[in-house]
């Protein structure tokens, strides 16, 4: 193992999302219009509450118009889909973001409220549309962590051409769309879940190894190849205190490794805005939302 003095090279997400914002400002300077995000809330999940509440006010600090629509945990389907129809042909809204998950017990259909939104709208990049345009490697919004995971890499120019990624974790907010992401980037990727087997081998094969699991501690050192970048997604709660789903000691393996808080974190709400002002400018000049990652 590396000694003390060797431990990873620290990749905070602060620095990046101030570029992130930075380009969203600078794009937002060539509009017509400011450009506007609603979020819909549906429920008073307090962590749903605290995340949405997060999202506004970053939109405001940066210049955007921010909506909240909160909405009681009891709404129906039905109205849901209908407020999600009415701001996708609303020409003054330009990002529509659904908060998920919904209220525990909801019958409300997740795809059927996707369905409902106009894929240039859906700054989550959740729509099957957007899916599509991401595997096909054309424009379109891409979703928020992934974007946020790629933009890291690349501000601390990590090279990703030609290199092994292994992404613990298939969800289809994470680790499927960073998986595409990568691909487009010539990684060679690899999507390992909780049936792989032997994954302590599967992901010390890992050049970048993305953690994007949600269990504290998962990534142990012996998973680590010596000298790999480690990018920790998990966000998790352990005695009133967030960690990720990197063990502290993969420090002394890992050539680098993103601080869980502080890292990937920052990076999902700021890509938010920028792919609200991306949406803006494709509703109001035209232009595809430009490939940004
Ligand atoms: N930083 C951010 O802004 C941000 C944003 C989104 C999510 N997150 C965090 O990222 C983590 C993952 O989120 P998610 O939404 O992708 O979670 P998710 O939907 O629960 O997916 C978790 C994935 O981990 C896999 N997994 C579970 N146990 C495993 C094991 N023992 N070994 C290997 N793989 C295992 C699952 O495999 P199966 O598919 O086989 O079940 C699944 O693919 C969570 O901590 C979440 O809070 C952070």
């Amino acid at each position: 193992m590396a000694s003390p003095q060797e431990a990873a090279r620290p990749l905070p997400g602060d620095v990046v999302a101030n570029a992130v914002l930075l380009r969203a400002q600078e794009l937002m300077r060539l509009l017509p219009v400011t450009p506007h995000l609603h979020v819909v809330r549906v429920g008073e999940d307090p962590a749903s509450v605290s995340y949405v509440k997060t999202k506004a006010n970053r939109a405001r600090k940066i210049g955007l118009e921010s909506t909240v629509h909160a909405l009681p945990a009891e709404t129906g389907e039905d109205e849901l889909v209908a407020l999600v129809e009415r701001l996708s042909l609303d020409d003054a809204v330009h990002g529509v973001l659904v908060q998920l998950p919904f209220p525990e017990g909801s019958h409300i259909r997740k795809d059927r409220v996707l369905a409902a939104l106009n894929p240039d709208k859906d700054v989550d990049g959740l729509t099957h549309v957007n899916i599509g345009r991401l595997w096909s490697d054309e424009p379109g919004l891409r979703p928020c962590t992934p974007a946020g995971v790629l933009s890291l890499l690349d501000h601390y120019e990590v090279p990703l051409k030609g290199r092994r990624a292994v992404i613990i974790g298939r969800s289809n907010l994470v680790g499927k769309p960073l998986a595409a992401l990568l691909l487009s980037r010539h990684a060679t990727v690899t999507l390992a879940h909780s049936r792989t087997r032997e994954l302590a081998a599967v992901a010390r094969e890992a050049d970048i190894l993305v953690a994007a699991v949600g269990r504290a501690g998962i990534v142990t050192p012996d998973m680590v190849r010596p000298g790999a970048v480690v990018v920790d997604v998990g966000i998790n709660r352990v005695d009133g205190q967030v960690v990720g789903d990197v063990a502290p000691e993969v420090a002394s393996v890992a050539g680098a490794l993103t601080p869980v808080p502080g890292g990937v974190g920052l990076l999902t709400v700021a890509h938010l805005l920028l792919n609200t002002v991306l949406a803006a400018r494709q509703q109001t000049l035209g232009l595809p939302p430009s490939d940004n990652l």
